[in-house]
């Protein structure tokens, strides 16, 4: 096998109570990423079409985590990347860790497999961190393990695949605004009060403990953020609206997808999360700001071979 194409997800990361811990791949977005072995050694990039991203092997997601990869293998020849860029970079939905964890997935099927996901997530980490030196893996684990994950940053980035509850839904909507994650982080206070830890500790076990109990009632009183989505808000004028037409209409939760713009809410039914959808989208029409919104399962399938 010399070549092969993959899709990587689009992934909301924080999940609300899950600062820099939680994500879900989403369906319906994604990257798609081709790989070909060359026989001169190096990482050469053929093409890259939709939105720009750097084209330099030093600055590119994708190409550093390849880089990455490729420094813990003797391997003699090379690869040639073409990558299709469909996740508009600085949307919250996670576009450097889609390009970053698809290029090491595909490598690592051309290559026979020689490292597990755990190893995939590092090495696509050094490519994240080159778009925000403090990236957590978030975004990374959503795109590469799929469904909902909860991961720890400081233990080599451990990933746990959690339970993905039956028929609920994600409606993402991204309005066409661009700000870098990182921009965004360095406006986060450095320190938080006791209390506010103590809710979130309570908010992020009581979810947990809803995924895997089914308990719809309790994902929503603990689907609540006391870290940073109050500072965030603020940077999104047309957020507070949106969230109160969610809940309003029935879902579990409205909030930030990572850093933002992007919002997204969790609905336990595809009839009412269609409707969130349109009356959301209705909204942003109102408003006059361009956007995108997609319809997924909450936690959809990870990175994924579409041609060998
Ligand atoms: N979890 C990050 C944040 C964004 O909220 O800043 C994605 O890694």
């Amino acid at each position: 096998m010399n070549e092969i194409k993959v899709f990587s997800p689009a992934s909301v990361s924080n999940i609300c109570c899950g600062f820099d811990v939680l994500g879900f791949a989403i369906q319906g977005l994604g990257d798609i990423i081709s790989l070909r072995k060359t026989h001169k050694k190096g990482i050469f990039i053929k093409k890259i079409s939709g939105f720009n991203i750097p084209t330099d092997i030093k600055n590119n997601t994708a190409t550093v985590a390849l880089n990455s990869f490729l420094n813990q293998l003797n391997y003699s020849n090379g690869f040639e990347i073409s990558i299709e860029k469909n996740i508009k970079p600085g949307s919250g939905l996670g576009s450097s860790a889609a390009c970053a964890a698809g290029s090491v997935f595909a490598a690592n099927l051309l290559l026979g497999e020689p490292f597990t996901l755990k190893n995939l997530v590092e090495f696509a980490m050094s490519g994240e961190l080159i778009s925000s030196e403090s990236a957590p893996a978030d975004n990374v684990a959503s795109a590469l393990y799929g469904g909902i994950v909860l991961v720890d940053n400081f233990k080599k980035y451990h990933v746990i695949n959690l339970p993905t509850p039956k028929h609920v839904f994600a409606v993402i909507h991204h309005p066409l605004i661009s700000r870098s994650t990182s921009e965004s982080r360095n406006e986060l206070p450095k320190k938080v009060l006791l209390q506010s830890a103590s809710f979130q500790l309570t908010n992020i076990a009581s979810f947990i403990h809803s995924l895997h109990t089914n308990n719809f009632d309790l994902m929503q009183r603990s689907l609540n953020d006391h870290l940073v989505q109050n500072q965030r808000e603020n940077f999104y004028p047309y957020f507070k609206k949106i969230k109160s037409i969610s809940y309003d209409l029935g879902s579990i939760c409205c909030s930030i997808s990572g850093s933002g713009p992007s919002i997204f809410s969790i609905v336990g039914d595809y009839k009412l999360a269609e409707k969130i959808k349109l009356e959301i989208d209705k909204e942003f029409i109102k408003m006059d700001i361009k956007f995108n919104s997609y319809l997924s399962p909450f936690g959809a399938q990870g990175v994924r071979v579409m041609e060998f």
